[in-house]
This record gives structure tokens, sequence and C-alpha cells, in this order.
């Protein structure tokens, strides 16, 4: 397949306050690897699919994928994440095949995210050859503080967006921004990396289901949204 899809589910997710890593906690009965495996399959191109998993739970993430992918059971490679999730997704990268053009990185912890976020970032990376990161407004007020609580300034709003995953990336470009940029603690998403190494980055518009599960919060809401509650 010229497409490549990451999904990294290595994180411990400790904010969830679970004893198994977050991506196997259950969401209606499936973990949350489950669910965004089904958003993955459910876009409509053929993908690679690499899941980066914890090496606790290796067996249980090839099982998944296997009853995800059904009939495209090769499509599925597992691979043990890191420490980091920049670390992570080396290492999903590093199980992409030679060919791919696209390339996908998605959290399993947006295990809600539509099949429609992926084909917006996978055709405008095709079009335009720049990094792509689906972004929502944002709603709260922002303000900059210092560590004893008092607020240093408000930051104007309309230029903020928050961010979410897929994001996607030419896949050569992207290896290679890989290599030559060392990971920071700014860089916490992928298209940082993608940008510290020279390349534009655009937005497309994210979705409200691409939540990212991390608080016990978000997964009542998410729990609310399977049971075919409304957002
Ligand atoms: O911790 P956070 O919620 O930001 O993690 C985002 C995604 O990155 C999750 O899907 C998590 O499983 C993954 N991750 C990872 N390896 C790590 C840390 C996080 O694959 N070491």
């Amino acid at each position: 397949p010229r497409l490549a899809v990451i999904v990294v589910a290595a994180g411990s997710g400790t904010r969830l306050g679970r004893p198994e890593p977050k991506a196997f906690v259950t969401l209606g009965g499936r973990t949350l690897l489950e669910h965004a495996l089904e958003g993955v399959f459910a876009q409509p191109e053929p993908a690679q699919v690499v899941i980066v998993a914890p090496a606790s739970h290796r067996g249980d993430a090839a099982a998944i994928g296997r009853r995800v992918a059904g009939p495209v059971q090769d499509a599925v490679t597992v691979v043990t994440g890191g420490d980091s999730r920049a670390a992570s997704v080396a290492a999903g990268l590093a199980a992409v095949a030679e060919g791919a053009d696209v390339v996908l990185i998605h959290d399993a912890a947006r295990a809600l995210t539509p099949p429609e976020v992926f084909t917006r970032v996978v055709q405008r990376v095709r079009a335009e050859q720049v990094g792509v990161i689906p972004a929502l407004p944002v709603v709260d007020t922002i303000a900059r503080r210092d560590h004893s609580g008092a607020v240093l300034e408000q930051v104007d709003r309309s230029e903020l967006a928050a961010i979410q995953t897929p994001q996607g990336f030419p896949a050569e470009a992207y290896r290679a921004a890989v290599t030559a940029v060392v990971p920071g603690a700014e860089h916490t998403d992928d298209a940082s990396v993608f940008a510290a190494a020279g390349h534009p980055v655009v937005t497309v518009p994210g979705d409200e289901r691409a939540f990212k599960v991390t608080t016990p919060w978000d997964l009542r809401r998410a729990e609310h949204l399977v049971s075919g509650g409304r957002p």
C-alpha cells in the first residue's frame, strides 16, 4: 500500500488511573486500541498499519489487530514502543515499508476519530507535499502563568489551535526529518519535528470526536458516545 498508518499505543496512561496501559482500557467492552483501529480500517484507502505497543501487550495488540483487520491480515505489523512518544514513533517508522508515499501517525488514545479525518489529512499531504495536522479552534481563554500561578499574560486565542491526530507527512521527507532532528521537550507532537527540519505544516479541520482520552472524565465522555449518546 502507498499509505502507512502508525498507531502509537505504548503509553502507560497514568492520568487515567487504571493499571493497564491506556490503549488497553476498555470502552463499551472493547479496548481503545480496537476502537482506534476501526477508524483506521474504515477510511477507504488500503494501508499498512503499524501498531506500536508496550512490550507487555504485544500479543494482545496483535490479536486486536487481527480481529479488526479481518481479511487484510498482512496489512498489520506490531512493534514494541519506547519510553517516550517520540521513541515509540521512531520504532513504528522503522517498520514502515519502503515505497509508502504518505505516513500518518495516530494516537490510539484518540480512539473515536472518524475516518473522514484520515482522508482529509491524506488528501492534503498528497496535494501539497507538506505536513498536515487536524486542528480545532481553542474555546477557552489561554493564559501564560509563572510557577506560583500568577498570570503573566493572556494569549490571543484567535491565533491558537488545539492539535489532534492523525498527523500526516510525505513519507521520505518525514524519515529524513526524524533522522535530522533530535527531539526535545518542545516537540510534543510529530509535526513539530517535521517543522524543525524546515518543512511547512498546515492544518485541516479536526473533529470533536478525535479528542484524546486522557483523564477518567474523558473516558466517561467516550463511553457515553459509544453507547449511542450524543456528544
Ligand atoms: O501520553 P499521551 O496521552 O500524550 O499519549 C499519546 C499517545 O502516544 C497514546 O496513544 C500513547 O499510547 C502513545 N505513547 C506511546 N509511547 C509512549 C508514550 C505515549 O506510544 N512512550
